[in-house]
């Protein structure tokens, strides 16, 4: 190439990464301390020759329409479904994205989320900030046992197994997986379960969910699935909002269907269902599951990389194009 390749960023990143990119491109990021929005977003896309976004970018076939050159899309992310993969395919765009670098970091926030649910801890926070200690009690803020209760994992990928192995291997706990392949290694490792959906919603404690969103995935949790589940269960998502039917989970909470929830992502992410934030069953997070300063670094650099190798016609380390 004889000019630098122009690249657009979508939102600042950690330094290293920007540094890696700018060293080989023209590179031009979005100066507001917020998401792009969509005019922004359609006038930033046109004359690059590569695209750095973030989950937050709706990445349609629209917004491809208006740049028939775009060489390579990566997404600061290891999900992508805010880019429609198909349409970039057919237009011989690759789409990358950021898989292992978070798994740890993520299933860490995970357990963060599952101990703060189980143990009512954000609740006892509040309780004690606003000065109604008075004394120990035998009945004060009861929780749920983990140690040695029952995980149901949905979605043995990655971050899945990285949740199951923690349960497994330093709470002794019973854990149970649904998933359409099976890791007879990893089973045999930490003596998980492969089970049916209904078998984990039944029979499971806790509830965790690792899936992508996709068509099949959306909505899996209901009002059907909320009312096979435990009435003492605890249901925990740090994978994408929409698996939840979120109207449906906060009518079981109120409901006392279940006993608790741990989000860290919304179906309309970043509203909430209105409601979901005066429940105190439920902790809600702001999508934190890979907010670790080493996570994130080591996601914008792998971004980059990604990046410049398509925009070179080099092979690409994460590929998402089927
Ligand atoms: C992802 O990578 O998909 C997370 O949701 C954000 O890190």
């Amino acid at each position: 190439m004889d000019e630098k390749p122009r690249v657009y960023v979508t939102r600042e990143l950690p330094e290293r990464a920007l540094e890696k990119i700018d060293a080989e491109c023209s590179m031009e990021v979005n100066p507001h301390d917020r998401a792009l929005t969509r005019g922004e977003l359609e006038k930033a896309v046109q004359n690059i020759d590569g695209l750095l976004c973030l989950l937050t970018d709706n990445i349609d076939e629209k917004l491809l329409e208006l740049n028939p050159d775009l060489k390579v899309i990566a997404n600061y992310a290891v999900g992508y479904d805010n880019i429609d993969v198909s349409a970039c395919t057919e237009r011989g765009i690759p789409v990358t994205n950021t898989p292992g670098v978070l798994t740890e970091t993520t299933a860490d926030l995970t357990w963060a989320l599952l101990m703060a649910v189980a143990r009512r801890v954000v609740e006892a926070d509040r309780f004690t900030r606003a000065g109604h200690f008075e004394e120990w009690g035998p009945m004060l803020m009861l929780g749920q046992e983990v140690n040695g209760s029952t995980l149901g994992v949905i979605g043995l990928g990655r971050i899945g197994r990285a949740v199951a192995r923690r349960a497994a291997a330093g709470f002794d706990m019973e854990v149970k997986y649904f998933d359409h392949s099976r890791n007879k290694n990893f089973e045999n490792k930490y003596g998980l379960k492969k089970s049916s959906l209904e078998e984990i919603l039944q029979a499971s404690d806790f509830i965790t969910l690792h899936v992508p969103l996709t068509p099949e995935t959306e909505g899996m949790i209901g009002e059907k699935e909320l009312k096979m589940m435990k009435k003492t269960a605890c249901l925990i998502n740090t994978s994408r909002g929409a698996v939840i039917d979120e109207k449906a989970l906060l009518q079981a909470i109120r409901d006392d269907e279940i006993a608790g929830a741990g989000l860290d992502v919304y179906e309309d992410e970043p509203k909430l269902t209105p409601g979901l934030e005066r429940e105190s069953k439920i902790v809600i997070l702001p999508h934190i599951g890979s907010a670790s300063v080493k996570a994130r670094t080591k996601m914008g650099l792998m971004a980059a990389e990604n990046l410049l190798a398509g925009l070179k016609g080099e092979e690409i380390p994460n590929i998402v194009n089927p």
